[in-house]
């Protein structure tokens, strides 16, 4: 095995800048709240940055609709200030990955107010547009991912532009080259200015079939908002995954997108200093050979449960793992800008701590690069709003609505969009306890309101000093990882296939094996994790103070909820 390279043992870190820190009190993050706290990123130890995306954007998809791909939001900055970010996390040994969203621009971008000011502009191509049905309607049943119809007509020129998610999201048409051209300058740009690569957006639905055959699915569009819902029985979910499917048959995963991504991987080759690519997209093909297409391609379907449960994680670990092509590299994550947090989502409402911990300790121990989403660190959890006009994910207005019309009570409806908006796991990152959580200063309208349970702990401040936190229990993690060549490179080999409490796996690399062991039952329980040869172990990391110095892997004692890591010792 090749030795492994930076982004393979690196502890990624998500930020979503709108919601870090607010460095000029206007209620907005900003890359000055964000040059701030790099000392901040670099004490928890992480190693690289995604940041979602800092471009000018009229903000209907919070920075996903981008009206200008070399700039930067003013609300954010200026590229000077972009500069002087990338330079601070470079000088810390953080590397940066940027948001590249390929599928669409936003509807306020040049490219698509020249392609709808008449049939005959240069960049009318640039875009999707379809003559109306017979009958002056869509030209076909397709739907939008945030729901509705995915055409809009356009008066001006009277054809319908087609767009996977909002209608100010214009999907661009990536069978023109001139789109391909001018994306790859987009792409350069960057890489010129230093940035480490990209997280690339919607990867999945970049072509739309060109015959536009009507889809065949029954999915309801209440039902088909709640994609990111993790509580859902395993059979509800196959059910829910099936139709889903066939929902968007025709406007994803079609012909033409492995060639686009090699091309895009062979451009970023050309640059030096290894960037990366990584998908936000689920399926194994992403990889290409192992080394031609994404670097790295999201386990998303670690997920998509109700509960992880030992069962669970080794099942996903089992099909993901044997699917992969030699030299591909897994990429495990709990959550993000899109998905209700993991201490929410995945709490029992009982042992959420207990559980935070355990699942970081699963996150960061499992072969592949952990890629964590800022506040998980501090256990940020869901905030659900109460008002309409609350409200910033225009998906959960476009819910709330729907309810509405479907005759669903007021409360009833805003508790179902709270519960879907992806506003919950948005909120203004928590710094201290202070007015607006120390994001904003006092007297500021931050721009989404600020979970109150920053006075009960959740917060940089108070756990900073604290050695039982779980922000220190994150620190202590990750600096038993990186210092572990078997944590960040070793194979995976499962243990106790059957165990409905235990998850126990050996992690080895030619230098190292570890052994994992993580107790996700309320009770203590003793293990023969019996070793050939026979082995002692050494106590890397435990989350339990009481831990002797050496244990006997046929006599292995964990306490509820430990998370454990022994290095294998001959005996
Ligand atoms: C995926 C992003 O993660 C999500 O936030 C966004 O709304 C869509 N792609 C559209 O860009």
């Amino acid at each position: 095995m090749r030795s492994s390279r930076w982004w393979q043992s690196a502890v990624f870190y998500q930020i979503y800048p709108r919601s870090f820190a607010d460095g000029n009190g206007d209620g907005i993050g900003d890359f000055l709240g964000l040059i701030d706290k790099l000392d901040y990123l670099r004490d928890l130890g992480v190693q690289a940055l995604w940041l979602s995306p800092h471009y000018p954007s009229p903000n209907v998809d919070v920075g996903y609709d981008i009206s200008d791909y070399l700039g930067v939001a003013p609300e954010y900055g200026t590229l000077a200030d972009f500069r002087r970010f990338l330079d601070g996390a470079h000088g810390r040994g953080i590397r940066v990955l940027i948001d590249l969203v390929l599928n669409h621009t936003s509807d306020a971008h040049p490219w698509f107010q020249q392609s709808r000011s008449s049939r005959e502009n240069p960049k009318r191509d640039w875009y999707v547009w379809r003559d109306p049905a017979p009958d002056g309607g869509p030209p076909n049943n397709w739907r939008s991912r945030f729901g509705g119809p995915a055409w809009t007509l356009d008066e001006t020129t009277g054809q319908y532009y087609y767009h996977f998610f909002f209608k100010e999201q214009p999907d661009l048409n990536w069978r023109h080259p001139e789109v391909k051209r001018a994306m790859w300058e987009v792409a350069r740009f960057w890489l010129d200015l230093g940035v480490d690569g990209f997280r690339l957006d919607a990867v999945s639905t970049i072509f739309e079939d060109p015959s536009l055959t009507p889809h065949q699915s029954s999915l309801p569009e209440a039902e088909m908002l709640t994609e990111g819902r993790t509580n859902r029985s395993p059979e509800e979910t196959q059910a829910f995954r099936q139709q889903f499917e066939l929902l968007f048959r025709h406007q994803t995963h079609q012909p033409g997108l492995h060639e686009l991504m090699k091309e895009l991987r062979a451009l970023v080759d050309e640059y030096p200093g290894e960037r990366v690519l990584i998908g936000e997209c689920h399926k194994i093909e992403f990889y290409g050979n192992g080394d031609d297409e994404l670097h790295l391609v999201f386990n998303f379907p670690l997920m998509r449960t109700r509960r992880l449960t030992p069962a669970w994680i080794r099942a996903n670990q089992a099909e993901r793992l044997a699917a992969m092509p030699p030299g591909a590299w897994p990429c495990n994550t709990l959550g993000n800008h899109d998905v209700g947090r993991m201490k929410t989502s995945y709490g029992d409402g009982v042992h959420d701590d207990d559980l935070a911990r355990l699942h970081a300790a699963m996150l960061l121990t499992l072969k592949g690069t952990p890629v964590l989403y800022h506040g998980e660190e501090i256990g940020m959890t869901d905030w659900l709003l109460d008002r309409v006009e609350d409200l910033r994910d225009r998906q959960a207005v476009h819910m709330y609505r729907l309810l509405i019309r479907e005759g669903v009570p007021e409360r009833e409806a805003m508790r179902r969009a709270a519960e879907m908006s992806r506003d919950r796991c948005r909120t203004p990152f928590q710094w201290a306890n202070a007015a607006n959580a120390g994001f904003s200063p006092a007297g500021a309208t931050t721009w989404l309101p600020v979970n109150p349970n920053y006075a009960q702990g959740v917060n940089v401040a108070d756990q900073q000093n604290d050695p039982r936190s779980l922000l220190n229990f994150y620190r202590r993690l990750i600096a038993a990882r990186q210092a572990s060549p078997a944590l960040r490179e070793g194979d995976y080999t499962p243990l106790l296939p059957n165990d409905d409490h235990c998850l126990a796996f050996l992690r080895a690399s030619p230098e190292q094996r570890c052994l994992v062991a993580l107790n996700f039952s309320a009770e203590s329980l003793t293990r023969n994790v019996a070793l050939a040869p026979p082995a002692r172990l050494r106590t890397v990391f435990t989350s339990h103070q009481r831990r002797a110095a050496d244990e006997d892997p046929g006599h292995l004692t964990l306490a509820p909820f430990e998370a454990y890591i022994g290095e294998i010792q001959p005996s």
